[in-house]
């Protein structure tokens, strides 16, 4: 339910249902960010809006380096279309090796299957660690065979940073030092750790960086963006473009010289956006990292008091996400317990893979440890009820 009132001074007062999202994005939003959006018509093309659009970029960027070594290039679109975008846009006849422990790994090499591109899967398991001297070996193997053949150098390697298929949190930061080692471009799909874990490109060798506006940022669904280093993203100039939309350089450079995009920006999630960059500034990213936290080993507690088991072990967790192995109880059904939640405010999300029957709490957005302890509550009601 949603009511509007207008208060003494003409501005709006918002009394909104607050749903407590547990799925992984898009997540829970402040009520400030929600309102950002109501704002007077404006034609995305005015100097103004312009302004908006550059403060996003630039105080995006601020979470992860600094401008004068990086840049945030926006696009209209979900989390996906910074991902096709940078793998479309920076790889020329070099090989990318992407790594695969989920399902949006997996996504990468479909990406880069459509684009023909030349691309080396390494699968690892979804829920254990990546083995990252098998992934040197493979480097050296490639770089070896290559040097007898006509196959490409590895020129990038792709990873994801939080894959939330299952929660495993993946080690950026030893795969980044393996790719200053052998001279690799190193692309992050951040796209669920963003403004959520502490990131810093330079230390992790980062050099490009794909997120999105409506996970850990807290804004609305609707802008997909890049973080590039620009010495990196000013190599990729004159690549053959192999789409029009999505290119990060063209993106790039059209704001650069006109303070504008190139296609119609979503004008009011770029403001939600904004607000959304305010409050984690003045919240802080580390500060945000610690309540995500707090929030999770409430959930975990929980989860050991009703005996449910966890799919990753907690040392490879993200601790934004937790897999859950659906028990084998008499009357359990993931559907009820999701209705059950649901009727009482709580969203939960299923599982995705495949090994084992699971479903997924995640634990960022607008949400507070008071939020999970009364999740845990209502989570005993209803596993009392059925047994
Ligand atoms: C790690 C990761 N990459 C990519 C995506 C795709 O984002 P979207 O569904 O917004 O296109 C998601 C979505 O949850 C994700 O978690």
């Amino acid at each position: 339910m949603l009511f509007f009132e207008y208060d003494l001074y003409g501005g709006i007062k918002l009394d909104i249902k607050r749903n407590i999202l547990l799925n992984p994005g898009p997540a829970t939003t402040s009520d400030t960010v929600k309102l950002a959006q109501v704002v007077p018509d404006i034609c995305p093309r005015e100097k103004d809006f312009g302004d908006v659009m550059e403060f996003v970029s630039e105080e995006l960027t601020n979470f992860v380096g600094s401008n004068d070594k990086y840049t945030t290039i926006l696009f209209g679109g979900s989390g996906t279309a910074s991902v096709e975008a940078i793998l479309s846009s920076v790889v020329d006849d070099g090989t990318i090796l992407i790594i695969n422990n989920g399902a949006y790994g997996k996504r990468m090499c479909e990406i880069a299957e459509i684009y023909n591109l030349n691309y080396i899967e390494f699968k690892s398991s979804p829920i254990k660690e990546i083995n990252l001297s098998e992934l040197e070996e493979i480097i050296k193997k490639h770089n070896l065979e290559n040097m007898r053949s006509d196959k490409t150098p590895i020129s990038h390697i792709a990873v994801i940073h939080h894959e939330t298929t299952t929660g495993i949190l993946n080690n950026i930061k030893l795969i980044g030092s393996i790719c200053e080692k052998y001279k690799i471009d190193m692309i992050v799909d951040a796209m669920s750790s963003f403004a959520g874990i502490p990131i810093n490109m330079d230390e992790m060798n980062i050099k490009y960086l794909a997120s999105s506006s409506n996970k850990c940022i807290q804004g609305m669904a609707g802008i997909s963006f890049v973080i590039a280093n620009k010495e990196s993203l000013e190599t990729t100039k004159n690549i053959k473009q192999r789409n029009l939309y999505l290119n990060i350089y063209k993106q790039y450079s059209y704001f650069k010289d006109n303070y504008q995009m190139r296609f119609t920006p979503p004008v009011q999630v770029l403001y939600a956006l904004k607000q959304a960059i305010t409050e984690a500034k003045e919240e802080t990213i580390e500060k945000r990292y610690e309540r995500y936290k707090e929030c999770c080993k409430i959930l975990w507690d929980g989860l050991d008091k009703l005996n449910l088991k966890k799919l990753v072990n907690e040392k490879a967790s993200s601790m934004l996400l937790t897999s859950i192995i659906e028990p084998k109880i008499e009357g359990y059904c993931f559907d009820d317990l999701h209705d059950y939640l649901y009727n009482k405010g709580f969203t939960i999300y299923p599982g995705k893979v495949s090994s084992e029957n699971t479903f997924r709490i995640a634990n960022i957005g607008q949400i507070y440890p008071e939020n999970m302890s009364k999740f845990i509550e209502i989570l005993e009601e209803y596993f009392t009820g059925i047994v």
